[in-house]
Order: structure tokens, then C-alpha cells, then sequence
């Protein structure tokens, strides 16, 4: 028994941010942001809002394409490293909001790889028949966690959620296998300290400098690199198949630079890697879910086709799911 994805959602914060605009926060350029990640806005969540509510607003926009209710789910996975609380988790928070309650829900921490690691989790324990329609939501509030001095930083990130609604089912389509890597050795080329303390950009309160978002960028982009390609590849053969057989590849979108960069190392085609960082800027957990929503919206993805999804974050963590639609 596999697991198939039946239903996509998105939903961001409702400020969107230009470069132009970034520029009233920090020294910087539209230019010198579009050229170095290739974002060009971003949507900033605000005092008054909750990425909960968003998640949730997602969720509901995954199961309505579903067709199914809520009370129909079995178990909630939620890829976030952006809880307002240390616990509960952020997935028994959406649960409430949802007005679900006795079925598990629960976070996975993977930072940016959050999602990819949520749904190799759902997709094992539909493999055991322990569950069958599981929530897989990917949600990230990072700009709550910048120092917004750091040029370096706070150009690069955005807020959001995507959710999918996966139910258990026989035959060919599914979910093909997933692959999960972490490197702890790298733990500091990106972090944050959990410091309680949620900056949105319009807040008074600042993270201190050292309890912002820490990156080593140029390192981190190198390595990035490296571990998607390594990581594409072996996803793909070890399900027997050829990276000719994949339809579309619907990256982690941390920065068009990296996309592009393991898109030539793979030697794909442009047209077969779907980007939206234009707009989103990184979302972390959240961006391969509102890109695979957006994908499927622009109508970028037919039945059989095969997609591959991956990511590479904070931890260091990395990982690829395969799913033929
Ligand atoms: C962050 C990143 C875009 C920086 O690009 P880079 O070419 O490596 O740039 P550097 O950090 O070497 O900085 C080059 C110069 O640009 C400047 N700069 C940095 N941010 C800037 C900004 N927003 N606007 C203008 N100038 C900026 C730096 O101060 C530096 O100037 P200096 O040489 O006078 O000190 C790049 O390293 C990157 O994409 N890394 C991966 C980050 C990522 O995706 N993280 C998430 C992974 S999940």
C-alpha cells in the first residue's frame, strides 16, 4: 500500500515586500539581490497575524481539492522549525485550530528540509497501514528571526505554508521512495538560538544580533550544492529509474544561483525545474509546498507525470521524495 497526494494548498502573510522596499531596511539593492538569489519579493508576517492561521488556511485549501472534510484525516505531520512555543507543537496548534482533536500531530524539525522530511515520515507510516489521509503541512515564519541590520540575511527569506493531503492507495502513482540525509558536522553553517522571542518587521522588540539567524552563506551554497545533486541522483536510481524519466523538479527555493547551479550539474533543462523564488524569496519549510500547489495550478504537472522534490537546510539536512502523479 502507497501513499498519493490528493490535494495541495498555500497561504502567505498578506504584506508582500519588494527589494525596493527591503531597501528602507537595510543597505541593499534590487540588483544586487536579483543577481546574487534571484528573489525579487518577498511576504513578511506581521504582529497581528499567525502562521498557525495560515497554516490552517492552507490546510483547508488541501483538503477542499481533496474533496475531503477535516475530520476525515488521520494524523497531522507539520515540517516547522517557526512554533510560537517550544511545545505545544505547532502541529497540535493547527490541530485545535482545525477543530480536530484525538488523532497525532506532530512536528518535524529539519529547518528548510522540513517538508521533505514530513513526507517520507507520513509516507512510512502509510506504508505500515498504521494511518491513511494524513496532513502534510510545510509552514516557516523565518523573517521573525532576523537581525534586521544583517544585509547578509535578511534579504533572503519570506513566510508562508503549504499543505498536502496524502490517503493511502494501491497502485502505480505515489509516492516512489524518499531519501533522508543529515550532516551535524555542519550544524553551524546555518542557525538560530531559541530565544522565545518572535520579531516580525514590523515589531519593536529586535532579536539581539547573536540570536538572529546565523549564516555562513558562500560555504552553505557550495555544500548545498553538492548535497541536492548527490541527493537527486540517488533518490532516482535507487526507485530504478533515469533522471530522463523525471517530469518536473520542484526544488527547495533558497536561491535561483543553487537551483540553476545542480540543474546543470544533472544536465536538466530548464523547463524540467519549476521556480517561484522570484516571488517567495526562501520560505524554508514551506516553499516546496506553495511551489508544488503553484505547479499544479499553472499546469505544469499531469497525471503519471514522475516529480521529484528536494531540499537542503539548517541541520546541515537534506532529502528528495519521488512521486509519480
Ligand atoms: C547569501 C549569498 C547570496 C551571498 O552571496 P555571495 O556572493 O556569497 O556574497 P558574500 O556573502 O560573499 O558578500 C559579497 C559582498 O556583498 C555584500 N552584501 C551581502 N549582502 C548584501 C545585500 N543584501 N545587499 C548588498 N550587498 C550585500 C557583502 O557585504 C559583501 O561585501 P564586501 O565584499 O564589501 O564585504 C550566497 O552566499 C548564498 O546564496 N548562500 C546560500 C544561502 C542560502 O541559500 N541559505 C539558505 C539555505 S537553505
Amino acid at each position: 500500500m502507497g501513499s498519493r497526494i490528493v490535494g495541495t494548498g498555500r497561504a502567505t502573510p498578506r504584506t508582500l515586500l519588494s527589494n525596493n522596499d527591503m531597501r528602507r531596511l537595510v543597505d541593499t539593492s534590487d540588483e544586487w539581490i536579483r543577481t546574487r538569489t534571484g528573489i525579487g519579493t518577498r511576504f513578511l508576517i506581521r504582529s497581528d497575524e499567525s502562521l498557525v492561521e495560515i497554516a490552517a488556511e492552507a490546510s483547508c485549501r488541501a483538503l477542499e481539492r481533496a474533496g475531503l472534510k477535516a475530520s476525515a484525516l488521520d494524523a497531522i505531520v507539520v515540517g516547522t522549525v517557526s512554533s510560537d512555543y517550544a511545545f505545544p507543537s505547532f502541529a497540535c496548534q493547527l490541530q485545535h485550530r482545525m477543530g480536530l482533536d484525538l488523532i497525532p500531530a506532530f512536528d518535524v524539525s529539519a529547518a528548510c528540509s522540513g517538508f521533505i522530511y514530513a513526507v517520507s515520515v507520513a509516507d512510512s507510516a502509510m506504508r505500515a497501514a498504521e494511518y491513511s489521509r494524513v496532513l502534510v503541512v510545510g509552514a516557516d515564519a523565518l523573517s521573525t528571526m532576523l537581525d534586521w541590520a544583517d544585509r547578509r540575511t535578511s534579504v533572503l527569506f519570506g513566510d508562508g505554508a503549504g499543505a498536502i493531503v496524502m490517503v493511502s492507495e494501491p497502485g502505480p502513482s505515489g509516492v516512489l521512495g524518499s531519501l533522508l540525509r543529515s550532516s551535524g558536522q555542519y550544524w553551524n553553517l546555518l542557525s538560530v538560538k531559541a530565544t522565545g522571542v518572535r520579531c516580525t518587521v514590523d515589531a519593536e522588540q529586535r532579536r539581539a544580533p547573536g540570536d538572529a539567524i546565523q549564516m555562513r552563506g558562500p560555504e552553505l551554497f557550495r555544500i548545498a550544492v553538492r548535497c541536492m545533486e548527490e541527493v537527486t541522483r540517488s533518490v532516482v536510481e535507487r526507485a530504478g529509474l533515469q533522471l530522463e524519466d523525471v517530469s518536473l523538479v520542484i526544488p527547495h527555493q533558497a536561491n535561483l544561483r543553487i537551483i540553476n547551479a545542480v540543474a546543470e550539474r544533472l544536465g536538466l533543462s530548464p523547463d524540467k525545474v519549476f521556480t517561484n523564488v522570484e516571488r517567495y524569496g526562501n520560505t524554508s519549510a514551506a516553499s516546496v509546498p506553495i511551489a508544488l500547489d503553484e505547479a499544479l495550478e499553472q499546469n505544469r504537472i499531469h497525471a503519471g507525470d514522475v516529480l521529484l522534490l528536494n531540499a537542503c537546510g539548517g541541520g546541515l539536512t537534506w532529502g528528495a521524495n519521488l512521486v509519480r502523479w
